[in-house]
């Protein structure tokens, strides 16, 4: 269990009192106060230059695939038969029992007509099927309801994949063809007041759970309609999780709660599915119940935990091209909504502007993520959405205005071997000549790889001391040195 940092009441920036605090987050023994010696690389580990493992698929026999072929052909034939005799008025109403009930009866019926017997295994998974179909989202309903699945991703109708603790594998889910997907597709955003067609191709939507759904349909789409549904998981993971999992160590943390709670800007940077959100969803715990938050987003994901939260989420334009609600006009209008903080979900386009401008001025403690691979790159990203917004800023104007913003860089990065880990946590510390300096406080080190792919690194710590050092001692949280050296586990 991480144990928080006692912050030390000081009031008006006063140094706090008691000099020599004892480590809260973790005792540091005696003898782990030295800088840690760097790792040795470990000979018998092996190159961790490999690919990425290739996806898991499940294998089955030819027979065994005949067979569910077979099943799916019934199951689409008694779901037209039940469509053409359920009463669809009437479903909305009906009970969960009754309409299991009439399920039985129409496909018992059914089967009868079509001279199919079935094993009673089969009959019963085929009315599971057939509900899935009549009130849910057919063959894809299971992959929905399995909690281990975090990703579902359809490529035409006969490949769907799933991704389970950051490994893709092939499941042996299909649909009948291209018209039941571009059927179950439909009946996803018309219930969101969408549409897609040959002439809008392509629909962003979210999911009556919260998950994300994309589809991209023919003939933009070459073989198939593709989908990509990014399940929303109930469960944020939770700082302790997230060390439990050895995305980061209790000494970074307590570093982020120090940072947080002192109000830095904080960016968190990653590629797609490595972990920002989640990442940003865990560090908004260490705001204070006090403070009035606004969270600014394309698609509302942050669940953050205060009382005080002004949730917002920008709309796409509809069909006539109207009534667009950009993240940077929600941005401009919460500037004038008295937030202490504004997190925005995704920094990606002209939001850029107003982000840095209000990280300036007075909003200290904002954050937000950003699409990079480094701390480094974090920075060109952000000076190529300046430039993009036809904003006339030279380089090294930009450049000041990014490095007296933002103080601190958080990394993800989602490793071959499908873990997710805070690789990096960089300070900037301001400017030399046209140049942003930065220090790196922790890193995660790769050391190698152990048989089954895993691989094996450490968390170290740059041996530097925080440039927020004094800032942190001033609002009471003055951090042990261990934490630099307790990096290292
Ligand atoms: N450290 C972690 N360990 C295990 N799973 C994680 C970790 N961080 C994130 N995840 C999971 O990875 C998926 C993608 O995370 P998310 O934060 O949405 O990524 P991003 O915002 O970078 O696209 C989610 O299902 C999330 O629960
Ligand atoms: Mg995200």
């Amino acid at each position: 269990m991480f144990k928080r940092f006692n912050k030390q009441e000081s009031s008006n920036g006063a140094p706090a009192a008691a000099p020599s605090l004892v480590p809260s987050a973790k005792a540091a023994p005696a003898d782990k106060t030295q800088a840690p010696a760097a790792p040795k690389p470990d000979k018998k580990a092996k190159s961790d230059k490999v690919k990425p493992a290739a996806p898991k698929s499940v294998t089955v026999d030819p027979k065994e695939t005949k067979r569910m072929d077979r099943l799916l052909e019934i199951r689409m034939d008694l779901h037209k038969r039940l469509l053409e005799s359920l009463n669809l008025a009437a479903l909305d109403k009906a009970s969960e029992e009754d309409l299991k009930h009439e399920i039985a009866l129409i496909s018992r019926e059914g089967l009868r007509d079509m001279d199919i017997v079935l094993n009673s295994a089969d009959q019963k998974q085929l009315n599971i099927d057939l509900l899935d179909e009549v009130t849910g989202l057919g063959p894809i309903e299971v992959l929905l309801r399995d909690d281990t699945v975090n990703d579902i991703l359809i490529n035409g109708s006969q490949q769907i994949f799933v991704e389970r603790a950051g490994v893709l594998e092939l499941t042996t889910v299909k649909f009948k063809d291209e018209k039941h997907l571009m059927r179950i597709i439909d009946k996803i955003v018309s219930a969101v007041g969408r549409r897609v067609d040959e002439s809008s191709p392509y629909v962003d939507a979210r999911l009556a759970d919260g998950s994300r759904f994309n589809a991209m349909v023919p003939p933009c789409a070459v073989d198939g309609s593709l989908v990509s549904i990014r399940k929303f998981t109930k469960e944020k993971l939770s700082i302790d999780q997230l060390i439990k999992f050895g995305a980061f160590t209790e000494a970074m943390a307590t570093y982020l709660q120090a940072a947080v709670a002192t109000r830095l800007n904080i960016i968190v940077s990653g590629g797609t599915g490595s972990g920002k959100t989640t990442t940003l969803n865990a560090l908004s715990g260490f705001i204070g119940d006090e403070e009035r938050i606004v969270t600014i987003e394309d698609t509302a994901e942050l669940q953050l935990q205060q009382v005080h939260i002004g949730r917002m989420e920008s709309r796409p334009p509809n069909v006539e091209g109207k009534g667009e609600v950009s993240q940077r006009d929600l941005l401009r209008n919460a500037l004038r909504m008295r937030p202490d903080r504004i997190i925005v979900g995704e920094t990606r386009g002209d939001e850029v502007i107003d982000m840095l401008q209000a990280m300036n001025t007075g909003h200290d403690g904002s954050m937000t993520t950003i699409h990079a691979n480094s701390a480094r790159d974090a920075v060109s990203r952000l000076e190529n959405m300046i430039a993009m917004t036809g904003v006339e800023l030279p380089l090294v104007a930009s450049r000041a205005q990014i490095s007296s913003a933002v103080d601190l860089m958080v990394q993800i990065s989602r490793l071959p071997d499908g873990s997710r880990r805070m690789v990096s946590i960089t300070e900037i510390t301001g400017m030399e000549g046209e140049i942003i300096s930065m220090q790196e406080i922790f890193k995660f080190q790769r050391t190698g790889m152990d048989e089954d792919g895993k691989i094996q690194g450490k968390f170290v710590s740059g041996g530097l001391r925080s440039h927020f050092t004094e800032r942190f001692r001033q609002w009471g949280y003055d951090l042990p040195s261990s934490i630099y050296t307790d990096a290292d586990q």
